[in-house]
């Protein structure tokens, strides 16, 4: 019997994730054991087809592994029921994309607004709650703007704060800046060090170096195995 070890927000043990695709079978993710620490902000980097978002569908409860164990903060999540993991994911895990999966007609405050729908809040609360995530990403002027009306960096700062508004334990954030120039992922990494210097733990996956030397940990994945896991000093992004 094996237990989760104490002081980790994210254990997996021996994850694996197979597709069937006719007569071939896809390793997409292949016996993945890795913990996180609370507070710790992660890059995951490797090639395409590597098994990056096949790992963080999984972290996040969107998918189900065909083996293994997954602990989120002390309780273990492989095995629940589809509406037990859409409890979790939502009360725990913010999502960033990277193609900001936005609402178009909706204004930043009522995007922002759209998890708490689930939560049980109120409509005075929701939208205290909104603006103050619109306030931690620095977009409160923009609370009224549609997606249309704001830069591809400003809608990922919304889409940042959308995720933010239940205040999550772990933020998970699949290439994010892969839609930005370089001076606007900066911009956006540099929130994301912020946002982790107040708590929130990150995962990040990236294909550029520049943005994961941000982090303080890089795990490589290739055909779908983890084949390294390196700490390091983070530079800092503002
Ligand atoms: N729904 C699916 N059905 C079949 N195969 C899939 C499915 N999702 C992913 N795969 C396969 O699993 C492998 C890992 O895919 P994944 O999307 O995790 O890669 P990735 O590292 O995120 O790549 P990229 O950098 O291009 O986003 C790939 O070979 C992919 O084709
Ligand atoms: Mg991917």
């Amino acid at each position: 019997m094996v237990s989760e070890p104490a002081h980790s927000l994210i254990t997996v043990e021996r994850l694996t994730r197979h597709y069937r695709m006719g007569p071939q079978i896809v390793h997409a993710l292949d016996d993945v054991s890795v913990t996180v620490r609370p507070g710790e902000f992660v890059a995951v980097m490797g090639p395409s087809g590597s098994g990056k978002s096949t790992f963080m569908n999984l972290l996040g409860c969107l998918d189900r592994p065909d083996s293994g164990r997954y602990w989120l903060d002390g309780q273990e999540v492989a095995g629940l029921s589809s509406d037990a993991l859409a409890a979790v994911r939502n009360r725990s895990i913010g999502f960033v994309f990277q193609s900001f999966n936005l609402l178009p007609r909706q204004s930043a405050l009522d995007n922002v607004m759209l998890p708490m729908v689930y939560a049980g809040v109120s409509h005075a609360q929701r939208i205290e709650r909104a603006l103050a995530a619109l306030d931690a990403v620095g977009l409160l002027e923009r609370a009224g703007h549609r997606p249309t009306q704001l830069s591809g960096g400003q809608q990922q700062r919304v889409a940042i704060a959308r995720a933010l508004v239940n205040d999550p334990l772990l933020l998970l954030a699949d290439e994010p800046t892969g839609a930005l120039d370089t001076a606007t992922s900066l911009e956006i990494i540099g929130l994301f060090q912020r946002l982790n210097r107040r708590g929130i733990t990150i995962v990040l996956v990236t294909h550029e170096p520049e943005v994961a030397r941000f982090a303080s940990r890089v795990l490589h994945f290739r055909d779908g195995r983890l084949i390294d896991d390196l700490s390091q000093d983070a530079e800092v992004a503002a």
